[in-house]
C-alpha cells in the first residue's frame, strides 16, 4: 500500500512538473508551419534554419524549434497551428499562402511572420505593406507575370494562346491569373485556364490544355508545384513550352522563368523572427517584397527536347541561369 502511495505520488509530482514546463517556458518558442513539402518550400525552410543559427539560435540550448507540415491539406493546418498555440509559441513562422492565412485566422495572440505569400493584400493578411499594423509581418513572393510572359513571346515567337493551369482554391495563384488575364488582353493572347485541386485533377486539365494552347503558364502555386514532374513531361511530351512562376518548377522540368532566388526568403523570414524576439512589434516591421534583383531560369533538358534556341537577347543575358 505504501508503495503504491510513493508511486502514485511520484506520478502526480512528474505530471504537475511536466504541466508546469509548458506554462512558463525558459527560452523561446519559434514554431514553423509548411502547407507542403515541395522545393521551394523546402529551401526557404532549411535557409529559415541556417539563418537562426547564423543569429545565434541553437535549439534546444537557447530557443525551442518546432515544424510541422501540413501535406498540402488545409484542414491540418488548423489542427498544426492550434498545437502551437497549446505550445504558447512566441512567433508563429508560416510557409506559403494558405499555412498564412490559417496562422492569421487562428492564432490570437501570438505574432505571425509569413514567408512566400504572393500578395499579402489579396490574401487579406494586411492591408499595408509598409506598415501592416496588428500583429504580423512577413516576405512575399510577388510573381512578375508580364516579365515571364514577355520571356515567353521571345522564346515562343508565334504564341497566341496562353493555358494557365493552376488551384482556383490558392488565393495566390488568383492574383496571378488576374495580372494573366490584363497582360494577354493587351498583347491580343487569348487566355485559357485549367484547373485542378490536387495532382491528378492536374494532370487532366494539363493534358486537355495541351490540345487547345501554344504555350502553358503556372505561376508559383503549390498545388502545381508539388505535381510539376510529371505536369512539365505532359508539356514537354505534347511539344508545348511551360513557363513557370519560380526556379524550383523549372529545375522541376519546366520551360523557364523569371523570378528570384527563394533562399533569400528564408534567410530574411528568420531575421524577422530575430526582431521579434528582441522586442519588436510584428505589425511594426514593414513586408519585404522580393521583386529586384530577378533571374532567368532556363531548363537545358526541356530546351533541347522542345528544340528551342536560345535568342542572343537571353543567351547573353547576364542574369541567365541554366539549370536541369
Ligand atoms: N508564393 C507561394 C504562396 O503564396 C508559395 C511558394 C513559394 C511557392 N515558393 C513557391 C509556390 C514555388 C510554388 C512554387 O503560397
Amino acid at each position: 500500500m505504501k508503495k503504491l502511495l510513493a508511486i502514485l505520488l511520484a506520478m502526480s509530482l512528474s505530471l504537475s512538473l511536466s504541466g508546469c514546463q509548458s506554462v512558463t517556458h525558459d527560452k523561446p518558442v519559434v514554431s514553423v508551419a509548411q502547407l507542403v513539402s515541395h522545393p521551394s518550400l523546402n529551401l526557404i525552410r532549411d535557409n529559415f534554419k541556417k539563418e537562426m543559427k547564423r543569429l545565434g539560435y541553437v535549439d534546444g540550448k537557447n530557443i525551442e524549434l518546432n515544424y510541422a507540415d501540413a501535406s498540402g491539406q488545409v484542414a491540418n493546418l488548423n489542427s498544426i497551428v492550434n498545437q502551437f498555440e497549446d505550445k504558447q509559441s512566441d512567433v508563429i513562422v508560416a510557409i506559403a499562402t494558405p499555412t498564412a492565412q490559417m496562422a492569421a485566422r487562428v492564432s490570437k495572440d501570438i505574432p505571425v511572420v509569413f514567408s512566400a505569400v504572393s500578395d499579402p493584400i489579396g490574401a487579406q493578411l494586411v492591408s499595408n505593406l509598409k506598415h501592416p499594423g496588428g500583429n504580423i509581418t512577413g516576405t512575399s513572393d510577388e510573381v512578375q507575370i508580364d516579365q515571364i510572359l514577355e520571356l515567353a513571346k521571345t522564346l515562343t515567337p508565334n504564341m497566341k494562346t496562353v493555358g494557365f493551369l493552376y488551384n482556383a482554391s490558392e488565393t495566390n495563384s488568383v492574383a496571378n491569373l488576374k495580372k494573366a488575364k490584363t497582360y494577354c488582353a493587351n498583347h491580343g493572347l487569348t487566355l485559357i485556364e485549367g484547373t485542378g485541386k490536387d495532382i491528378t485533377e492536374l494532370e487532366t486539365s494539363a493534358s486537355v490544355l495541351c490540345q487547345k494552347v501554344d504555350v502553358l503558364l503556372s505561376p508559383n502555386d503549390n498545388t502545381v508545384a508539388s505535381a510539376m514532374p510529371s505536369l512539365s513531361k505532359t508539356a514537354t511530351d505534347a511539344g508545348i513550352p511551360y513557363y513557370v512562376g519560380a526556379d524550383s518548377m523549372v529545375k522541376d522540368g519546366g520551360l523557364a522563368t523569371v523570378g528570384i532566388d527563394y533562399a533569400q526568403l528564408g534567410k530574411e523570414t528568420a531575421d524577422m523572427v530575430d526582431q521579434i524576439l528582441k522586442g519588436k512589434k510584428a505589425g511594426d516591421i514593414p513586408v519585404k517584397v522580393y521583386k529586384k534583383n530577378l533571374f532567368i531560369y532556363v531548363n537545358k533538358k526541356t530546351l533541347k527536347a522542345l528544340n528551342i534556341t536560345l535568342p542572343d537577347s537571353v543567351a547573353q543575358n547576364k542574369k541567365l541561369q541554366i539549370v536541369g
